[in-house]
């Protein structure tokens, strides 16, 4: 029996907000236009069209998955299942990164670990003096971030590679930001909720959780100008380890920050001019 959006909405196992964002991608429209034609009914194709992403959302798939995109910083990005989703948490990053080059002429900057490349496009499109590099050991990403790039109009240089190891110059960079694996390899919430749907190379260091950011901090002494400045974020738990970090490895300065939860999400500092 042919059934109306608007008992199709009613009658879903899904929460209203995530059925009718199905709806509005299966016939590609707005809010407006769904609202103002809720006793429209869908054809048989549509129909089957809509089964079938709800079907994926009750077996737990991310809702980023399947529209296909997020929003970050205001933007619009494209994520597929090779790409961590963007997380509101990860706008103190580029916040700071903005914050820490915003009196530098023309600064030359390194996202380590770009996945979809919100952080590295965020900060090229707001200052576009810049001169933005991201990277990823996933090309599949960077086939992602060069995409994003494009719709949005960013210019960008990107390198492929494990951290450092991707063909960087040496006492260059006026920032280096990162949001790297920071998961214990161990937590169980790896196999939970939407977790199971990222890339695992994307959530975990295979290890404590601390050895990338290990690296990261450690290997910006060598790749960051006098007075250059690095942000990473971090787990909820590891503010203190990184700040120790960033003291032993010859950082002047490390200061966490707080996401809008009040937990410390990032930890910046600058090395000696
Ligand atoms: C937590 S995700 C962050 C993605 C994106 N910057 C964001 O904030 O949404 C970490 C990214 O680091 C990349 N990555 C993991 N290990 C790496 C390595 N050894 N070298 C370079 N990139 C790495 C992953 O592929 C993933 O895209």
């Amino acid at each position: 029996m042919a059934r109306s959006l608007r008992d199709w909405l009613a009658l879903s196992p899904l929460p209203r907000l995530e059925a009718r964002l199905l709806w509005q991608q299966v016939l590609g429209v707005s809010r407006a236009w769904l609202i103002a034609h809720d006793a429209d009914q869908p054809d048989a194709e549509q129909a089957c069209a809509y089964q079938a992403l709800e079907a994926r959302r009750l077996a737990g798939e991310p809702m980023a998955y399947i529209l296909g995109h997020r929003e970050f910083w205001s933007r619009d990005f494209h994520v597929s299942p090779a790409v961590l989703i963007p997380r509101p948490d990860t706008e103190l990053l580029v916040e700071c990164g903005l914050q820490a080059i915003a009196g530098v002429p023309s600064p030359c900057v390194l996202d380590l670990g770009t996945g979809s490349g919100i952080v590295a496009i965020s900060i090229a499109l707001d200052r576009p003096d810049a001169q933005v590099r991201a990277t990823d050991c996933s090309q599949a990403a960077l086939d992602v971030a060069e995409m994003n790039a494009r719709a949005l109009g960013a210019k960008l240089l990107f390198s492929h590679g494990n951290w450092y190891d991707s063909q960087l110059d040496s006492e260059h960079y006026d920032l280096i930001v990162s949001n790297p694996p920071y998961i214990d390899s161990q937590d169980t919430h790896l196999v939970q909720g939407d977790l199971r749907f990222e890339p695992q190379g994307a959530l975990t260091d295979g290890a404590d959780g601390l050895s990338d950011l290990r690296c990261i901090v450690q290997g910006a002494v060598a790749h960051l100008r006098p007075g250059g400045a690095l942000c990473v974020e971090h787990g909820w738990d590891q503010a203190a380890a990184v700040r120790a970090l960033f003291h032993s490895s010859g950082f002047s300065d490390a200061v966490s920050l707080r996401d809008l939860a009040g937990i410390e999400r990032v930890t910046w500092g600058r090395l000696p001019a």
